[in-house]
């Protein structure tokens, strides 16, 4: 059991640690090192560790690891979340102020504050007594959804108050917005690109998909982040004015943004949207607006709320970087996951201070709904920082010449087929050789779940690509030394190891060879069920939709799949040349005997449950062959207890080490 003394040291440490976050992520000015704060964490890990009864999810130890939801429970808010009204233009902003005045009845001028419309999520959490006890999303409003463990990933979101200056209110509100900064986005979004993933279309969008997972570990890894800007029910505090309770945020470690102002009268309200715009290209995160709101919580209570809007705010957006301008061309651009985008060609045009040339159509059934032609006057808009859009065309500038526009059905960039798989929005160009696509392909044939080829990293499969020496996945297997060793960068010994993991992927179980081809919707799953059902890959080659979907797990848009990329003639092609190149996969089950046929195995260490003979035997019984020492001809090193120097060597060799146990698994 914890003593007194230990749980005080729990709470000081918590205390402190949430403290000294604070300084560094939302002040950004620490006090003490990073050692020290790894070490005050440390103690806490440990403390929280020998003592279990210590267990608190607002421990700073706790905001990662949260076990993943089944679904989010549903939080009804004390006071709705309301939204702002819009104003579009100086008119409507000054409309706003003598609605303001005329329904209080004054006269003089009123105090705004105004602040950001920052483009990300709303938020509420809840403290209590310091506490953090629910974060929810806005949701309709009145109801929203407790997303508590994904808010408890952001740094910068207090688990417990700071109330050294100003005491914690027994009962706090507070509402935010949820966004994700411009620069983090991009690398997100390159990531998954990398990763064959789909992108987000902008910071917002990116923002909210990361909050909304069920696995908080996911969340976690994205960069999110949080301004506060509003107040729910507070108890045991009082504000009277807005811009007070903006100032009273930090003293409880809740960020408010430095930018909003305390603004005399409507005019100073009005310049301060145009100083804004001003900075609007520079700041790190997206907004859309700046938000104007009556500073006297009085008043804001006597204006009250109309149709869902509070009367005592304004959201004065910036104006939507839209222009208006001509489709000379279509052109279908291929992705590197294969998806075929239709783009426009414009006449170039500047839309919110920046030319551009090319805007983005989606896919076909995006053309089909706007009916855009070539020819068409469109308005395009930039959305964000991501790639401008077609938002419409402009019906009344059509002339009759203008021609409709459908996705080829061959690949413009290698003459594969182009298919559109079902419940998929986008076509995809299937060639397994296809150049759009071919360096992530080669990633994907090369990585560890696939034929796990070691050293073939990012840099060297753009070399090879780029410099043509791999045209597709089987060129791999046709890549000699002096090849390799032309490249800049590559040590002899590089290339020799990267040769020998090449040598080694062909012998692979069908499983991962099938994940390997990168067949859409078949992933490692799927390959262990295909190639359990169907045991060769000649039967794969020749599968039919039907006899597919009668496979347990085997759906509609799988076996569409599956039977599409086999049929390809170019990836069949290239499935020969990877068999001519010296290629076989072990197929399960076909021929039992031959289980390790081709593969040759050396013993190292005391093996506990069979005998080094009996390993011997098995492994020559199922026509694999042994050899007692480790050279680069050996296939497997099966290490034992107290292992000699054949395993040392092996490791240099970078051959594959098994433990007896992997060993077994792979004989029986
Ligand atoms: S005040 C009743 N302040 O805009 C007041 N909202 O259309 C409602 N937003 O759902 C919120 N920045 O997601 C407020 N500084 C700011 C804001 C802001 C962004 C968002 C928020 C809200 C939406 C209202």
């Amino acid at each position: 059991m914890a003593t007194d003394a230990i749980n005080r040291r729990a709470k000081r440490l918590r205390e402190a640690i949430e403290y000294h976050n604070y300084r560094y992520y939302v002040l950004d000015d620490p006090e003490i090192s990073d050692a020290e704060y790894d070490r005050m964490m440390r103690e806490l890990e440990k403390l929280e560790a020998d003592y279990p009864e210590l267990y608190d999810p607002n421990s700073p130890t706790q905001r990662i690891g949260a076990p993943p939801l089944e679904e989010f429970e549903a939080v009804t808010h004390t006071i709705p979340m309301l939204s702002l009204a819009n104003g579009q233009n100086e008119i409507e902003v000054r409309e706003f102020d003598q609605r303001v005045k005329r329904f209080l009845g004054m006269d003089g001028d009123i105090t705004y504050v105004t602040e950001l419309k920052l483009d990300g999520l709303a938020v509420e959490l809840v403290y209590e007594r310091g506490d953090l006890v629910v974060g929810s999303t806005r949701g309709d409003g009145v109801n929203g959804e407790n997303i508590i463990q994904n808010l408890r990933t952001i740094k910068t979101i207090p688990l417990t108050l700071i109330g050294k200056e100003i005491p914690v209110p027994e009962r706090l509100e507070v509402r935010g917005e949820v966004y994700m900064e411009v620069e983090g986005f991009k690398e997100l979004n390159k990531k998954r690109e990398a990763l064959g993933e789909r992108l987000f279309a902008n910071p917002r969008n990116a923002a909210a998909g990361s909050l909304r997972q069920l696995d908080p570990s996911i969340t976690a890894g994205r960069p999110l982040n949080i301004f506060f800007y509003g107040l729910g029910e507070v108890v045991g505090h009082t504000f009277t004015m807005h811009w007070q309770f903006l100032n009273t945020l930090p003293h409880w470690g809740l960020r408010a943004n430095p930018l909003a102002r305390q603004c005399q009268d409507i005019d100073e309200a009005i310049g301060y949207y145009n100083e804004i715009s001003q900075q609007r290209e520079s700041l790190p995160y997206e907004i859309d607006g700046v938000v104007i709101k009556v500073d006297d919580l009085d008043l804001q209570s006597r204006l009250g709320v109309i149709s869902r809007n509070p009367r005592w705010a304004l959201a004065y957006k910036f104006k939507p970087k839209q222009e208006t301008t001509k489709i000379l061309k279509i052109i279908p651009q291929v992705g590197r996951t294969g998806a075929i985008t239709p783009v426009a060609e414009l006449e170039p045009v500047r839309v919110g201070g920046i030319e551009i040339s090319r805007a983005t159509l989606h896919n076909q059934d995006e053309i089909d709904k706007k009916d855009v032609r070539i020819g068409d006057t469109v308005i395009v808009q930039r959305a964000g920082d991501v790639i401008p859009e077609v938002v419409k065309m402009v019906e009344s500038k059509r002339t009759g010449g203008e021609r409709r526009y459908q996705i080829p059905d061959r690949c413009p960039v290698c003459g594969a087929d182009v298919v559109r798989l079902e419940n998929e929005a986008a076509h995809r160009c299937i060639g397994l050789s296809c150049p759009a696509q071919l360096k992530g392909r080669i990633k994907h044939f090369a990585s560890k779940r696939a034929m796990d080829i070691d050293g073939l990293g990012d840099k060297l499969v753009a070399q090879l690509v780029d410099n043509g020496m791999v045209r597709d996945v089987a060129g791999l297997y046709h890549l000699s030394k002096e090849d390799l060793a032309g490249l800049e960068r590559m040590a002899d010994k590089s290339a020799q190891n990267i040769l020998d993991a090449i040598e080694r992927s062909k012998k692979k179980p069908l499983a991962k060879f099938i994940y390997a081809l990168g067949v859409r919707h078949v992933g490692g799953h799927l390959s262990e069920v295909l190639a359990n059902e169907l045991k060769s890959l000649s039967n794969l080659s020749r599968v039919t939709e039907e006899e597919l979907v009668a496979i347990k797990e085997v759906g509609p848009e799988v076996a569409q799949s599956v039977v599409r990329f086999f049929r390809d003639q170019q990836n069949r092609k290239i499935i020969e040349r990877l068999q001519k190149a010296g290629l076989a996969v072990i197929e399960p089950g076909v021929d039992e005997v031959a289980k390790l046929k081709g593969l040759t195995f050396v013993f190292t260490g005391t093996l506990e449950f069979f005998s080094r003979d009996e390993a011997r035997d098995l492994v020559e019984s199922l026509e694999g062959k042994t050899a007692s020492g480790v050279s680069k001809k050996v296939d497997y090193v099966v290490v034992g207890s107290d292992p000699g120097s054949k395993y040392e060597r092996a490791k240099e060799l970078g051959i594959t080490v098994l433990t007896e146990n992997q060993f077994r698994e792979m004989v029986e």
